[in-house]
């Protein structure tokens, strides 16, 4: 059974006093069900972040991470740091950071595997453009990132990735993929990793949306077979907004 995993992810907003602020907010309004809740941050909140959440079986996710253990790469962050302060999740390939950061299906895949073999559950994003989708690629593109990202990884590992499917062109635009949408492209993905894991282990993997998830909009998201979560940016931010989604 899928547990639902509800994830918010802050890109590049906060400090680390405007998060705490929002776990003293957020502790006092949440209570605890059979939803797996995490917020991604930047890092120089987690720290903090993972003390303010201790005892609420709540997440703390980062936004990204290398993959090597250390080394001269200044400005980078490693899983061993990561894992020391109790991070639990990293969201990796982000389309924000493929799109202006660099980021490959290879060194996604490099990073997945860091993350699983350090403890560290990976969030891993993959999406179209709305380029691609014009032009009906959609699956084809998604079904590249997913071989590529997942290559090499063995199934007891692949099973502890949360796939997020974030279309670009339903990011920060308030143009949401419609539940129809967003359940076709989850089912694909579920269909490519039956393909290459089996069925039986293809039905163990979470699959969240992301893209432009709100309060209006969770549940009817959340009620589709193959989505089994959501990756909210902008509704994340208020404990208030955060918490209905959690709550579909
Ligand atoms: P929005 O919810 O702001 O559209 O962002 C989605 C996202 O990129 C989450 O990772």
């Amino acid at each position: 059974m899928r547990k639902p995993f509800i994830a918010g992810n802050w890109k590049m907003y906060k400090t680390a006093a405007q998060a705490v602020e929002f776990a003293e907010e957020f502790k006092k309004i949440y209570r605890p069900s059979d939803v797996r809740v995490a917020i991604a941050a930047p890092y120089t909140q987690l720290w903090a972040l993972k003390k303010a959440f201790e005892g609420t079986g709540i997440g703390v996710a980062a936004q990204n991470m290398h993959w090597e253990d250390q080394g001269a790469f200044t400005g980078e962050v490693s899983a061993p740091m990561l894992k020391e302060i109790g991070v639990d999740y990293v969201i990796i390939g982000h389309s924000e950071r493929r799109e202006y950061f660099g980021e490959t299906d290879d060194t996604v895949n490099r990073k997945v595997k860091k993350a699983l073999a350090s403890g560290i559950l990976p969030i891993l994003c993959c999406g179209e453009s709305l380029k691609i989708r014009e032009a009906g690629k959609e699956k084809l593109f998604v079904e590249g990132q997913i071989r590529a990202d997942f290559d090499g990884i063995p199934a007891e590992d692949a099973v502890k990735i949360t796939v997020a499917y974030e279309p670009i062109w339903a990011i920060g635009t308030g143009k949401t993929a419609t539940p129809a949408q967003a359940q076709e492209m989850c089912a694909f993905i579920r269909d490519v990793l039956a393909g290459i894991y089996g069925e039986d282990v293809s039905e163990e993997i979470a699959i969240q949306y992301g893209g432009s998830v709100k309060p209006s909009n969770a549940s009817e998201l959340m009620d589709q077979v193959d989505i089994d979560g959501a990756l909210v940016g902008g509704a994340s931010l208020k404990p208030a907004d955060f918490l209905e989604i959690v709550h579909f």
